[in-house]
């Protein structure tokens, strides 16, 4: 392993302006470098095999020049660097810590590269992650887009007004946040990744009076102030209380700097703001519920918390020393591993947990669900928060029995039956065990029901009648009345789930959007 050459960054946003013209005029963006690979190359840049793509980029110009230079970190000719970057010339690029020399050739000091997550193409900043190669992680490394990062931004509520993004990294949250939103606070610890996040907003050519950038510990920065939105990707990685990488080790023991986020966000929210986190959470005896609802103030916010996965001890631990490069099989490897699992067993981990949180500040009584969404997702959890959070507000003050629902439009009945042999007069035959409702979209959430759940949810309609005459109807149809506050109880669940659409009655309700 060789250490990286580590050119501070504090300039790099002077050349920023001028790579975002070359690039664009090279086509140095998402369709453009698909095009010129093609879809084999491009997957085996995906998986750090440069060999196909330096083939495919072989008497490819300015473009072929740049993916050489910036995505797999070749030393190229200063000739070509120059044609490739113009305006920015290569000593400029250096000085700036962009490139580094290489004998007579140049190469990428840090990582620069294309995304696109859903708003066209935004470049971002970040040191190299070792991918093409082999470079020390620094203890100030500037995280690259991962899939956490990517994970949140599917996850985020839209962003407007105004946005904080605490521990912004190399900024990708705050520029995704500023397609919608007017201004954003990003804050970080170190002085580097605030500088790449200034890089990133002004190669995106986001103005400075979008955007204020502030060094500092957790809300430290922002005392008494409150935003529309609070975006974090906190270095929420669970264990002893040591840091050995800002991007991922917070200095508080196990899953406290997760505490620490949730617990104090909803003082930084505005009213009706919504805060959109990733956390972490150690799982012991007790359920994991308790211990995430534990963190979240019992008044003024509406909360959903999401269990993404759990890992356990084990896989966690190597998961995350890889992770920062070190080898598990190692001497110092084993041993790094040895102390955080006894701290582990000290602390009766048995697994940890890990998702979203998301708070709506309301000054109501809090309301919190804590669930889990282990299956994969494939719609963007950011639009059913939103709705979800609207859907909560709405049951606060609805009142259920004189209100009139539709299904969602994407239901479907799932019926288990297993054969029951039975015996003598009773014959053979399947038997019912279990009956879900599915909704097909979003997180697919299902229920199970009974029959009369079943016959409730198809009696429904937005033009029909209310909840409590359907359900009157269903008793005395069926002989069986139901437990008293069982429908209510049931069609809350389906409600908060999406899969009862309220019908809007302005007069009677408040509403945001379903
Ligand atoms: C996991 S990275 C997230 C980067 C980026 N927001 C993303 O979504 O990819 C966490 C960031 O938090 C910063 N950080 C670490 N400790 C912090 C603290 N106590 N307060 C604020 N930020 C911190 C790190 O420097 C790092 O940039």
């Amino acid at each position: 392993m060789t250490a990286p050459q580590r050119t501070p960054v504090d300039a790099l946003h002077t050349i920023a302006p001028g790579l975002r013209e070359a690039f664009r005029s090279h086509r140095y963006d998402v369709d453009g470098v698909l095009d010129l690979l093609g879809t084999d190359a491009h997957a085996a840049l995906g998986r750090a095999e440069p060999v196909p793509v330096r083939r495919a980029c072989r008497d490819s110009g300015e473009l072929g020049t740049l993916i050489r230079l910036l995505l797999l970190n070749d030393p190229c000719p200063r000739t070509e660097v120059d044609r490739a970057l113009g305006p920015v010339d290569v000593d400029t690029a250096v000085a700036v810590g962009l490139l580094e020399t290489d004998g007579d050739a140049f190469r990428s000091a840090i990582d620069v590269r294309p995304l696109d997550a859903g708003h066209g193409t935004r470049w971002l900043f970040s040191d190299l992650d070792g991918a093409m190669r082999p470079v020390t992680i620094a203890p100030d490394h500037v995280l690259g887009v991962g899939q956490a990062s990517l994970s949140l931004l599917r996850a985020s509520v839209e962003p407007v007004g105004r946005v904080l993004d605490l521990g912004t990294g190399c900024g990708v949250q705050a520029v995704h946040a500023l397609s919608g939103a007017a201004h954003v606070t990003a804050t970080d610890i170190t002085s580097r990744s605030l500088a790449m996040t200034r890089a990133g907003l002004a190669i995106n050519g986001i103005g400075p009076t979008r955007y204020d950038l502030r060094t500092g510990e957790w809300f430290g920065p922002v005392q008494g102030e409150r935003f529309d939105r609070i975006v974090a990707n906190p270095p929420f990685v669970v264990g002893p209380p040591t840091v050995t990488h800002s991007y991922r080790d917070s200095g508080l023991d196990l899953d406290r700097a997760s505490e620490l986020v949730v617990a104090r966000a909803a003082d930084h929210l505005a009213d009706g703001g919504t805060a959109c986190m990733l956390a972490s959470w150690i799982v012991t005896g007790t359920d994991w519920r308790e211990r995430v609802a534990s963190w979240i103030p019992d008044h003024g916010v509406d909360a959903w918390v999401v269990q993404r996965d759990v890992a356990d001890p084990a896989l966690y631990v190597g998961t995350w020393l890889r992770d920062a490069g070190h080898d598990p099989r190692s001497g110092p490897g084993a041993a790094l591993a040895d102390d955080w699992l006894a701290h582990f067993e000290r602390s009766a981990v048995t697994g940890i947990g890990f998702g979203f949180v998301f708070l709506r500040s309301t000054g109501e009584p809090t309301d919190l669900l804590a669930e889990e969404l282990s299956h994969a997702l494939d719609d963007p959890l950011g639009p059913e928060a939103s709705a979800y959070l609207d859907r909560v507000a709405w049951l606060r003050t609805a009142d259920l029995e004189t209100s009139r629902f539709s299904p969602a439009e994407n239901l479907a009945l799932e019926q288990i039956s297993t054969l029951d042999r039975g015996s003598g007069e009773y014959g053979t035959g399947w038997a019912e065990v279990v009956a879900r409702v599915h909704r097909g979209d979003g997180p697919r959430w299902t229920h199970e029901v009974d029959d009369w759940g079943r016959a409730l949810i198809a009696g429904l309609r937005p033009d029909g009648l209310a909840l409590g005459d359907v359900g009157a109807l269903l008793a005395a149809a069926t002989g069986v009345e139901p437990v008293p506050g069982a429908i209510g109880e049931f069609v809350d669940g389906l409600v908060r789930h999406g899969i009862l659409l309220p019908e809007p009655d302005p007069g009677q309700t408040r509403h945001g959007h379903w």
